[in-house]
């Protein structure tokens, strides 16, 4: 599984960033837009911040194939590195995915609520589908389910050049499923990190173990030995 995150809070990716083992930042229009700030500078520092090699998303805004592909141009141009454009699902963003692949240019298909939509994305060349999961919760769906069908269609079919990114997640427990599924990466806000990491027992076994060590040896560490 590779773990993205979803936001553009600097300090959020900063933290995140240097504690978990992720792969990279996804934003859409309204993460940046929450932020008030100049998008393509923004999108720079988190390139700074991350790096490179790890993945970076933005996404258009325009609606006509031919824009969507200059969007991403622009956008390859002025972030670099391991870049990839959102477009959402529509036959203006299918049209717009055949043409950015053919200029080398990446792109994550989103706004993906059905398995039909992840398999013509993949089809286009799309490298990444992004299944809303909570969205589709929210409106009484399986989101998790939707994920697995595109995870089962995409083995059937032994696609491996467009793999699941899940996204809109709300709590730990949809990205536990999605796991449990074959997801293949999950973008995820930064409130959700912590609890895919804490435990209330993990913190009693902590303080026992310092209990423990602190009755015999009181305040020396391993290291004063
Ligand atoms: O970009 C997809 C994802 O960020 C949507 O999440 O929380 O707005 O449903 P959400």
């Amino acid at each position: 599984m590779l773990y993205i995150i979803d936001t553009a809070d600097l300090e959020a990716i900063k933290h995140i960033n240097e504690f978990y083992p992720v792969d990279g930042v996804t934003t859409n229009p309204s993460i940046i837009a929450k932020e008030k700030t100049d998008c393509i500078e923004r999108l720079r520092e988190i390139r700074r911040i991350i790096g490179e090699d790890k993945i970076l998303c933005a996404q258009t805004l325009q609606t006509d194939a031919g824009l969507i592909v200059e969007e991403g141009k622009k956008l390859q141009e002025a972030i670099g590195g391991n870049f990839y454009l959102k477009v959402p699902i529509g036959e203006a963003g299918l049209k717009a995915t055949m043409e950015l692949k053919k200029l080398g240019i990446g792109v994550l298909m989103t706004a993906i609520f059905t398995p039909t939509q992840a398999l013509m994305a993949a089809k286009a060349g799309a490298d990444f589908v992004a299944p809303y999961v909570n969205r589709i919760d929210n409106v009484c769906g399986d989101g998790v389910g939707v994920v697995a069908e595109i995870v089962n269609q995409f083995d059937n079919y032994n696609i491996t050049s467009c793999r699941v990114m899940a996204a809109s997640f709300k709590n730990a427990q949809q990205v536990n499923d999605c796991a449990s599924v074959g997801c293949h990466i999950a973008t995820i806000g930064p409130d959700i990190y912590k609890n895919l990491i804490s435990h209330p027992l993990t913190d009693v076994a902590i303080e026992g173990f310092n209990r423990d060590w602190r009755s015999v040896y009181g305040d020396k560490q391993i290291l004063d030995l």
